[in-house]
């Protein structure tokens, strides 16, 4: 597996281009099983998760393949709506298929994803909405076997216990073929879900009210292929916003979407550093002392739990103690000994991470088992004195698009090293 081998030290300077954005993408890529016909996806980013999907999607019996940011999908009916443990296993995400797999041929065998490195993860909100639109859902040797006995799935109100991300995606794409009204009440309200939204009605659903906590969904008879370009990827811009800052740097992110990173400026700000609209993009620059700035994680449009790892970094550089909380994911301080390891001062307390700034860290070899963990480790390779290798960039890999060339691109001193364990 390749490492990432960072010499820290430099002010990040110049522009950078955000790519489109994974997370949606991985959504709007199995709607294009809910239609027959040919889909053309662009501005799809190129990454491990991407291509996953795509594997996928290509054992399900549909052709997918990626060419540079265009993905082309001929979509047709499916000998077996099966997702088997083999593609599963290998992203939490792929169990996006299962909606569009239930609404469009009324049964469905999905791995059951199980747990990853930042938590247990289950899926019983996306199930129990089914089972409210009319699914029969049984537990069987790892796999969640549905089927619709009437054979087409039914409109219902469904009210989630939590504003479950996929969840919401899943029942989203579930409803669009169902008989009849369904309301989905605390929905999840990220961006994504709003452009899932955007290309369901493209395709001729009826869809209104995503991006707030109730989506109201009038089934239709059948939807017809899309051709769509994908939204930016607000964690990957929150990322170099990151990191711009915590080197104290000055760097100009093009093609995002403001709006999407509410949160993640009105903190950085907070902490003194600029962070202005320019043209289509956001300019963020630092210099001298950043103050601690407290943040909670929460859904949308709250501070992301995926923009946790990253900002704690950040703090690390700051002046004074900083209080971060995560309430989404139980166990998503996995980069915490790695960056004290990097001469961090950081105590964890249940949720609650206190990050004591620092006057420096130091290079380290450290590794971490998620991608957002992962990011936050080059970001303090970054920072520190001397050289930090990455281990396991197969994570980063998942989530970030050629992060060594962008990296680079602004003045770090970063080589991915091949074929390490
Ligand atoms: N939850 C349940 N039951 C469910 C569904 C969720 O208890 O049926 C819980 C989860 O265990 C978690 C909370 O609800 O504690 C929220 O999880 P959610 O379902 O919203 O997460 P997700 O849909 O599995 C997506 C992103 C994650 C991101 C989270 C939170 C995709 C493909 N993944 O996951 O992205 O962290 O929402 O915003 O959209 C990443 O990109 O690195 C990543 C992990």
């Amino acid at each position: 597996m390749d490492n990432l081998r960072i010499q820290g030290g430099a002010r990040l300077e110049g522009t950078v281009r955000i790519s489109g954005a994974k997370n949606a993408a991985l959504p709007i890529l199995c709607a294009a099983l809910l239609a027959d016909g040919d889909h053309r996806f662009r501005n799809v980013p190129q990454l491990r998760d991407v291509r996953t999907m795509a594997k996928l999607l290509r054992h399900l019996g549909l052709d997918a393949s990626q060419d540079g940011n265009v993905v082309d999908v001929v979509s047709r009916r499916i000998p077996e709506p099966v997702a088997p443990y083999e593609l599963v296993k290998q992203m939490r995400a792929s169990v996006l298929v299962l909606g569009p797999l239930v609404a469009r041929y009324g049964r469905a065998s999905v791995s059951l994803p199980g747990g990853c490195a930042i938590g247990a993860r289950p899926i019983d909100q996306h199930l129990k909405g089914l089972e409210a639109m009319g699914a029969e859902v049984e537990l069987k040797h790892g796999y969640v076997h549905v089927e619709v006995p009437a054979g087409r799935l039914k409109g219902a109100e469904i009210v989630l216990d939590m504003p479950t991300v996929t969840g919401t995606e899943n029942l989203l794409s579930a409803a669009v073929l169902a008989q009849g009204r369904t309301t989905l009440v605390n929905a999840a309200r990220e961006p994504e879900i709003e452009e899932l939204a955007r290309v369901l009605n493209k395709m001729g659903a009826d869809v209104e009210g995503a991006g707030t906590d109730v989506i109201t969904v009038q089934g239709v008879e059948s939807l017809q292929p899309v051709d769509h370009a994908i939204i930016p990827d607000r964690i990957e811009a929150g990322t170099y916003m990151a990191a711009a800052a915590a080197t104290r740097g000055n760097v100009l992110l093009e093609g995002v979407t403001f709006e999407h990173l509410e949160a993640v400026a009105a903190k950085m700000r907070h902490a003194g550093v600029a962070v202005e609209r320019e043209g289509d993009g956001i300019r963020v620059a630092a210099e001298g002392e950043l103050r601690a700035t407290d943040i909670t994680t929460a859904p949308h449009p709250g501070f992301p739990t995926d923009m946790q790892a990253q900002f704690m970094v950040l703090m690390c550089t700051a002046t004074g103690q900083s209080r971060i909380t995560e309430t989404i994911f139980e166990n998503r301080f996995m980069h915490v000994p790695e960056l004290n390891r990097m001469g961090a001062e950081i105590d964890v307390d249940g949720r609650t991470a206190t990050v004591k700034g620092v006057e420096s860290m130091e290079g380290a070899q450290v590794m971490a088992t998620d991608l957002r963990a992962s990011a936050s480790l080059v970001i303090a390779g970054l920072v520190a004195h001397g050289t930090t290798d990455v281990l396991r960039v197969y994570h980063i890999d998942r989530g970030y698009e050629r992060i060594e060339e962008k990296f680079a691109a602004l003045g770090a001193t970063i080589e991915r090293v091949p074929g390490h364990a």
